[in-house]
């Protein structure tokens, strides 16, 4: 009998980073993979789901334009009701922090399904900052049984919160399993703007901004700032894929729309911007899976945000959390364009979140959860000389 096992997505960034374990589940042989999405987001996951070629079983089609965190929460938790009890699974994959992720584990909970956790353990320790993903992960956290940390740090938080260390395995993160399978240096960008870039001439500053917590005043500082960066240097072009949130768009367009060098354009598919990040010179952004990828790829990262779950790029000194307001973003970024030191400091290689093997790790111990290996996965640690380039196997 294979172990039954409900993938369960919704938003862009949960689907990039359970793209390469879903594909390995499918694959297995002990294991029956079903995918549900939420679709929390539209146009924003289908192009993930085209580019890794998924086709869910299920899909939900929730998203609403200017939808609140209870329409997405009500939705989910009764469609995947439905999903759940139809597909009857030995456990439920979620990630991360959406509130999709919340739902889904709550869903599982409510129909006595086991459920697992990927990217378990990311904490800021303030309950506003993220918001509401802290509040989300922490409570996807208490409903889970089994944990994939990608980092000992994130390990390490959930001890604290007393989750049994039987059932936390650090794997690393998938996102760096996706990275593998998307950058080339000889790529050739689908979006005729993106080829036609002077990249060894220009600064090509890449910016996503998108949270809750920055709209109105944040994002406003946010994008004043960027307008200072190219008045004052010549050199700095700035390409912004502008999420789809009329939140975010009502801001930013009037403020950044008739700026010269700063190209405001829709969001790119994964593997456009895993290529741009590959060729810009830094990062804004107050994204989760940037600060991971950026560091990766050798790209120093500006955090717009005044805490980050994600210490590890922190501690390797590739990114900095500066914060949202309009001078200290400025002041930052000027660091990095007026002194070549400072960018040589931050622009360093290292690859804390994984060496590409976390769903490799996952889909052992998920083996090894249901008694069907013997031997735990190893634990992922993090080597200093780690990177894209120099990957040591997993097995
Ligand atoms: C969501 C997640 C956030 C994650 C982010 C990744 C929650 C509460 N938030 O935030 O944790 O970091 O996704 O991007 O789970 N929209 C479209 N098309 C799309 C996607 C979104 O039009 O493909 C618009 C819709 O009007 C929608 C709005 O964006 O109502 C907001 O989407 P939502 O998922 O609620 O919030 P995000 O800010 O995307
Ligand atoms: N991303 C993308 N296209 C874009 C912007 C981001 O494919 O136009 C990818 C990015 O490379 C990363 C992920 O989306 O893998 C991050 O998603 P997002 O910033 O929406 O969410 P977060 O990580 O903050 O939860």
């Amino acid at each position: 009998m294979k172990i039954k096992v409900l993938a369960v997505f919704g938003t862009r960034p949960e689907a990039i980073k359970m793209a390469p374990l879903v594909r390995l589940l499918k694959e297995s042989r002990e294991i029956k993979c079903t995918v549900a999405v939420t679709a929390q987001h539209r146009e924003m996951l289908d192009q993930v789901l085209s580019l890794f070629n998924i086709i869910p079983e299920y899909d939900l089609d929730i998203m609403k334009e200017r939808q609140s965190l209870s329409d997405i929460t009500s939705a989910a938790l009764k469609g995947l009701e439905k999903v759940i009890c139809s597909s009857d699974p030995d456990i439920v994959l979620v990630h991360g922090d959406t509130t999709t992720t919340l739902a889904a584990s709550l869903a599982a909970f409510y129909q006595q399904k086991r459920v697992g956790h990927v990217e378990a353990g990311l904490r800021t320790g303030n309950k506003w900052f993220p918001f509401p993903e802290e509040i989300n992960r922490k409570l996807t956290g208490s409903l889970a049984d089994i944990h994939f940390a990608p980092t000992r740090n994130a390990k390490e938080n959930l001890i604290r919160e007393g989750v049994e260390p039987e059932w936390i395995f650090v794997t690393g993160n998938t996102v760096i399993d996706a990275l593998k399978t998307t950058v080339d240096e000889r790529y050739v960008f689908s979006t005729p703007l993106l080829n036609v870039i002077d990249y060894k001439n220009k600064k090509v500053v890449l910016v996503t901004a998108h949270r809750r917590e920055n709209f109105g005043q944040p994002l406003e500082n946010i994008c004043m700032a960027i307008r200072d960066l190219v008045e004052e240097f010549p050199e700095v072009e700035v390409i912004y894929p502008v999420h789809y949130n009329p939140s975010v768009r009502d801001t930013v367009f009037p403020i950044l729309g008739d700026v010269e060098k700063v190209h405001l354009i829709d969001p790119l598919d994964t593997r456009e911007m895993h290529n741009l990040i590959n060729k810009s010179y830094f990062l804004l952004t107050d994204s989760g899976g940037l600060q991971e990828e950026a560091p990766a790829l050798g790209k120093p990262v500006l955090v717009l945000r005044d805490v980050t779950e994600r210490p590890e790029g922190v501690d390797a000194g590739t990114v900095r959390v500066v914060g949202t307001c309009r001078e200290g973003i400025f002041k930052e970024a000027v660091k990095l364009l007026a002194d070549e030191s400072e960018y040589r400091k931050m622009s360093g290689a290292i690859n804390p979140y994984g060496d590409g093997y976390a769903s490799k790790r996952i889909y052992h111990a998920i083996l090894y959860y249901f008694g069907l290996e013997q031997k735990r996965p190893q634990d992922f640690i993090y080597e200093s000389t780690g990177c894209l380039k120099g990957e040591r196997q997993f097995d």
